[in-house]
């Protein structure tokens, strides 16, 4: 991944998440978490009220270091101001930014 300036963002995607995801999955230290998902959190704040130590600086999608591989399901970013398309194909996203918008979500992070 390569940092880039902040404009013009990124988007991988702003539309509103219109399944209801009831399941993430996340890979965090070796260890594959199930998690159960609330309308309306972020990856992150998913992964917080679970307990687990992810990584986060800035919450504003700014810095990366939420950085995550989605591995299944579709994830919508509120705001992308790091990552590049390139990036984004490659299947990267933002916990800290990120929605799961499909049943199920699976990502993989590392802590
Ligand atoms: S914590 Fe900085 S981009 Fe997510």
């Amino acid at each position: 991944m390569q940092l880039h300036d902040l404009t013009p963002p990124h988007s991988q995607s702003v539309v509103a998440p219109e399944e209801v995801v009831v399941r993430l999955v996340v890979r965090l230290n070796g260890r594959t978490h199930r998690l159960k998902y609330h309308r309306g959190e972020t990856l992150l704040e998913t992964m917080r009220r679970a307990g687990l130590a992810a990584p986060f600086v800035c919450e504003q999608g700014v810095c990366g270091t939420c950085m995550a591989r989605r591995v299944r399901g579709e994830v919508a970013l509120r705001e992308n101001h790091v990552l590049s398309d390139h990036d984004l194909a490659s299947g990267y996203t933002l916990a800290c930014q990120g929605v799961p918008c499909s049943a199920v979500c699976e990502i993989e992070v590392d802590g």
